[in-house]
């Protein structure tokens, strides 16, 4: 088994949510790539065997739509607009804003901290707020280089691990 035992007990509980087991295929490959960071063919066996669907079935909707990933990418992705609302918005530059701050160039490149990549999508949706992006689960709108600088420095300060004050001596 290479999902965890969180991500198990989520997928299995799925299947009560939807009315088709096909619909739950989605959200399965979600919870999977969420657990380990990208997804794999062993985690994609373990999702069909979970849904009891075809292997071939579940790997054809994983490589079918662009947010599923099946090489690592970083812990926090942006998926920039890039469509026309966005893009006479100043999507390119932000995107370029993005590819120098986090020293990648390509969808396919990690942040030499390992926590982001970028990507270029399709409209999602939300064109009155351009220019836009989705970011761990979220949208952001009206977005601009400083709102952006701010979104990468509180992920990094998350990442860093508390310091831990002395335990004050007893005295003896
Ligand atoms: S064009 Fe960017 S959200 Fe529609």
């Amino acid at each position: 088994m290479s999902l965890s035992e969180h991500a198990v007990h989520e997928i299995r509980a799925l299947p009560a949510r939807f009315p088709e087991i096909r619909s739950a295929v989605m959200p399965a490959l979600d919870i999977a790539q969420e657990d380990a960071g990208h997804l794999t063919p062993d985690n994609m066996s373990e999702v069909a065997g979970l849904l009891k669907l075809d292997p071939g079935y579940v790997e054809g909707v994983a490589t079918f739509y662009s947010l599923f990933h099946r090489q690592p990418v970083g812990k926090h992705r942006f998926y920039v607009c890039d469509n026309l609302s966005c893009m006479l918005r100043g999507a390119q530059d932000l995107i370029g804003h993005l590819h120098q701050t986090l020293g990648v160039s390509s969808p396919d490149e990690v942040s030499r901290d390992g926590l982001f990549s970028v990507e270029a999508v399709e409209c999602l949706g939300a064109c009155e707020y351009a220019p836009m992006m989705r970011l761990d689960h979220q949208y952001h709108y009206d977005l601009t280089a400083e709102k952006l600088d701010q979104l990468i420095d509180e992920r990094r300060a998350a990442q860093e691990p508390a310091v831990k004050k002395p335990r004050a001596r007893k005295n003896a």
